[in-house]
C-alpha cells in the first residue's frame, strides 16, 4: 500500500451575501449577546437567488482544478459530500460533473452522513488511491452545503453556507494518515425527513452527542500515551463547527474527562483551536464544508511536516478523527486568495432582505 496520496490542491467558494447575526437578533427581538457571546457566531453566509450547493461546489472545484498541475482528464473519481441533496436518486455530483465537463471513465457519486459526508468522501477517495484501484488517476472531493433552519428555529443564528473542493493525488498541500479514529452511535439528534425542507433538531441531545463523540475519538487517538504530550504535539486541532461555542464546549468536556485542570484546557483551546475558527465565524455552519474550512484555515502558512488533527462529526451520529500533516504547498496556501476574494466581494443583507431571500414577505414578519 502506498501512503503517498493526500491533498494536492484546495479550492474554496463562499456565497455572495451574508447576514450579521446582530441583524437577525434584532429581527427576532433577541439579545444579540446570545448569538455572539452565547453561541460564538458572527455572520451567516447566504446564497443569492442564483447560488446553491451546486454552484458553490462548481466554483470551489474550478478553483482547485485551476491551481493543480493535472487536468480534468486525470480525474477518475468525483465524490460529493452534502446534506443539501436535490434528489433522492440522482447524485449532486452529476450536476457538478456536468458543469465541469467531467464524464467517461469516472466514478461519480454523492455521500450522505449529515456533516460527516465530506470527510467520508475524502476517506473513500484516499482509500481508493492507497488501494491502487485509482490506477494513477486523481479524485475530486467536494464538501458543499447550504445550511438553513426554519424561520425562528433556535438553529437560525447558526446558519451558513460554503464549499471546499480538494484534489486527492500527491500530498503537496497535506498528507493524511491512513490511521484514523472513527466512532458512531445511532441517535436522532438532528435529521431531515424525506420531503421536509428544514432539519429537525433535539438541541441538547445534539450537543451531548457531539461531546461524547469528541471524547471517544480523542481517547482512541491518545490510547495509552500521555494525553498532554499527545495533544500538544499537534500544531492545531480542527473541528466540525456547527457554531463556534460548540467547539469550545467539546474541548472543555475533553479536558475534564482527561483530568486536566480548567486552566490547562483553556490554554489548549487558546493555542490550538481558537484561530482555526476564524473563517467559520464568517461563514456560519456550512455542514459538510465546516470542518474543511477550518482545516484550510489551519494549514495556511504551516511549515512542511507540521501535524494537525481534524475532528469530523455528523449527526445521526458518526464521527472520525483524522491526522493531517502539512505538505510543501501549505506555506504559500493558494486557497487563501479564494477566501479573501469572496469575503471582500460579498454584500451584507439587512433583516428585511433576509426575510425576502427566505421567501417571506415583510408583512409576515
Ligand atoms: N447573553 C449572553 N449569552 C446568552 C444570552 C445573553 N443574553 N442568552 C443566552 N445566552 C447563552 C446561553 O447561556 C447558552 O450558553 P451555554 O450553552 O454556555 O449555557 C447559549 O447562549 C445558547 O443559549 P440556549 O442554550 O438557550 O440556546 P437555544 O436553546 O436557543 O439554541 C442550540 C442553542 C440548541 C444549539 C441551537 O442553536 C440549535 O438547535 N442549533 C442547531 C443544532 C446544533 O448545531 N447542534 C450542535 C451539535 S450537532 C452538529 O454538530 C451537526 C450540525 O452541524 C447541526
Amino acid at each position: 500500500m502506498s501512503t503517498e496520496a493526500g491533498i494536492a490542491s484546495v479550492g474554496i467558494q463562499l456565497p455572495s451575501l451574508y447576514l450579521p447575526v446582530t441583524e437577525l437578533a434584532e429581527l427576532r427581538n433577541i439579545d444579540p449577546n446570545k448569538f455572539t457571546k452565547g453561541l460564538g457566531c458572527r455572520d451567516i453566509a447566504l446564497c443569492s437567488a442564483d447560488e446553491d450547493a451546486v454552484s458553490l461546489a462548481v466554483g470551489a472545484a474550478k478553483r482547485a482544478l485551476s491551481r493543480w498541475n493535472g487536468s480534468i482528464e486525470d480525474i477518475g473519481l468525483i465524490a460529493l459530500g452534502t446534506e443539501t441533496a436535490k434528489d433522492m436518486s440522482r447524485p449532486l455530483s452529476a450536476w457538478v460533473a456536468e458543469k465541469l465537463g467531467l464524464s467517461g471513465a469516472v466514478r461519480s457519486y454523492e455521500v450522505k452522513h449529515a456533516c460527516y459526508g465530506g470527510t467520508l468522501a475524502l476517506r473513500q477517495a484516499l482509500e481508493w488511491k492507497w488501494s491502487g484501484a485509482s490506477a494513477g488517476k486523481a479524485a475530486l472531493v467536494i464538501a458543499s452545503d447550504v445550511a438553513l433552519y426554519s424561520l425562528k428555529d433556535p438553529g437560525e443564528p447558526t446558519q451558513g453556507a460554503g464549499a471546499v473542493a480538494m484534489i486527492i493525488d500527491e500530498p503537496t498541500v497535506a498528507a493524511i494518515s491512513p490511521v484514523s479514529f472513527p466512532y458512531s452511535n445511532p441517535a436522532f439528534d438532528f435529521w431531515r425527513p424525506v420531503g421536509d425542507s428544514f432539519p429537525s433538531v433535539v438541541g441538547q441531545l445534539s450537543l451531548d452527542c457531539y461531546k461524547e463523540a469528541t471524547e471517544e475519538c480523542f481517547r482512541s487517538l491518545i490510547g495509552d500515551r500521555d494525553s498532554r504530550e499527545t495533544l500538544n504535539s499537534y500544531r492545531a486541532m480542527c473541528f466540525h463547527v456547527p457554531f463556534p461555542k460548540m467547539v469550545k464546549k467539546a474541548v472543555l468536556h475533553l479536558g475534564e474527562t482527561l483530568g486536566w485542570s480548567p486552566e490547562e484546557t483553556e490554554e489548549l483551546y487558546r493555542s490550538k483551536v481558537e484561530d482555526t475558527l476564524e473563517w467559520n465565524q464568517l461563514t456560519g455552519n456550512a455542514y459538510t464544508a465546516s470542518l474543511w474550512i477550518s482545516v484550510a484555515r489551519a494549514l495556511v502558512g504551516l511549515r512542511e511536516g507540521t501535524p494537525i488533527t481534524a475532528f469530523s462529526y455528523g449527526s445521526g451520529y458518526g464521527a472520525e478523527l483524522l491526522q493531517i500533516t502539512a505538505g510543501p504547498a501549505a506555506a504559500s496556501a493558494a486557497w487563501l486568495a479564494d477566501v479573501e476574494a469572496d469575503l471582500s466581494a460579498r454584500e451584507s443583507v439587512d433583516m428585511w432582505e433576509y426575510e425576502t431571500l427566505r421567501g417571506h414577505a415583510r408583512a409576515s414578519a
